[in-house]
């Protein structure tokens, strides 16, 4: 027997990297939105013991560096059973791309695994687990809008945004998140005031999250949350994400280093996306736009200029369960 999962990909909109904090990760503050790009993960039981991946692609791991075996590893040991796993990924998603693919397969190794087992784990345990493994593991098991804090692994469930006609352009370079960090740390590093090791200015800029996430999600809104007239929810909620300038910090150290990831977002701006950013620390590129067929001719006038890119759409909550979950056996 076997369970299939779709493994859904995620862009943010909108990342501010705070301090840097004791035990490794920064502070920072982010929205997620699940997009309707996905791998297939097959998770196989039988008997015996030990944890196996399969996977064709060479750049991932067949070992305990998967996050998909270290989630099945913990799920084994926190239900107290044994068993044979085989994990099966067959990707579509950029690998090292910042949609998100490596921590979705993982969750999608949870949910096949706690299938085939037939043993629900406990909310908090599943919540324990991913984030255990990984800071982007805990927005799939919310799915949809979901905030951010924390390193990325306090997630709350957010009012969904509509589904946002998007293209996604996934460039053939890795960019490691750590290194980033890391270029992040070297580029704005931490100013020493008093015997303190602080850095006031990445507090402050933290802080402005949520007064810049407030002014765009009630920019055209009255109070009642009605739009002004004559503008659907959507299309205000795009202007408004362009007027109120949400940025991932991310750009300011990774464009520097690979210049022709500015060239893209240059280029999705050229062929009409309302809003274009990259997504986490990259490589990938997200453009929204006004409709599906805008999006379509976009995505074909790029890939004329020899880029990768596809055309698709944000995924509200209830769309990512719904598909996730069409579980093949
Ligand atoms: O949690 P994840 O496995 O994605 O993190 C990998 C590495 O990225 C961490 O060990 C840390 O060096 C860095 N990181 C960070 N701040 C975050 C998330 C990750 O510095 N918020």
């Amino acid at each position: 027997m076997a369970t299939s999962v779709r493994s859904f990909a995620k862009i943010n909109l909108g990342l501010k990297i705070g301090p840097l904090r004791e035990d490794g990760f920064h502070e920072l503050r982010t929205i997620y939105q699940t997009v309707a790009l996905s791998d297939q993960v097959r998770v196989d039981l039988g008997k015996g013991v030990g944890i196996e991946i399969v996977c064709k692609d060479p750049r991932v791991p067949d070992d305990e560096n998967n996050t998909c075996w270290r989630v099945a590893d913990r799920i084994l040991r926190s239900l107290k059973v044994r068993g044979k796993v085989r994990i099966s990924i067959d990707k579509r998603l950029p690998v090292q791309g910042g949609l998100g693919a490596a921590s979705s397969n993982a969750v999608a190794t949870m949910l096949a695994l706690e299938k085939e087992l037939k043993q629900p784990l406990a909310p908090a345990e599943r919540l324990r687990i991913a984030s255990e493994v990984g800071s982007d593991l805990p927005l799939f098991l919310v799915g949809g809008t979901v905030l951010g804090t924390g390193h990325g692994e306090q997630v709350y469930p957010l009012d969904d945004l509509p589904s946002f006609d998007c293209v996604i352009a996934t460039p053939n370079v890795g960019v490691s998140t750590p290194a980033a960090f890391a270029d992040w740390d070297k580029k704005f590093p931490a100013k020493l005031t008093g015997s303190k090791l602080t850095e006031p200015s990445a507090s402050d800029r933290i802080s402005t999250f949520s007064r810049t996430i407030y002014e765009w999600l009630n920019g055209s809104f009255t109070p009642t949350g009605v739009p002004g007239k004559g503008r659907d929810r959507a299309e205000a909620l795009l202007l408004d994400l362009v007027r109120t300038g949400i940025e991932n910090d991310f750009e300011r150290v990774v464009f520097p280093l690979y210049p022709e990831l500015r060239d893209i977002k240059g280029a999705l701006g050229r062929v009409g996306s309302r809003y274009a950013s990259l997504s986490g620390s990259g490589s990938t590129l997200y453009g929204l736009f006004r409709s599906r067929a805008e999006a379509a001719k976009a995505a074909s006038r790029l890939r004329k200029q020899g880029l990768t890119a596809v055309a698709t759409s944000t995924l509200t909550r209830q769309k990512y369960w719904r598909e996730s979950l069409v579980v093949g056996r």
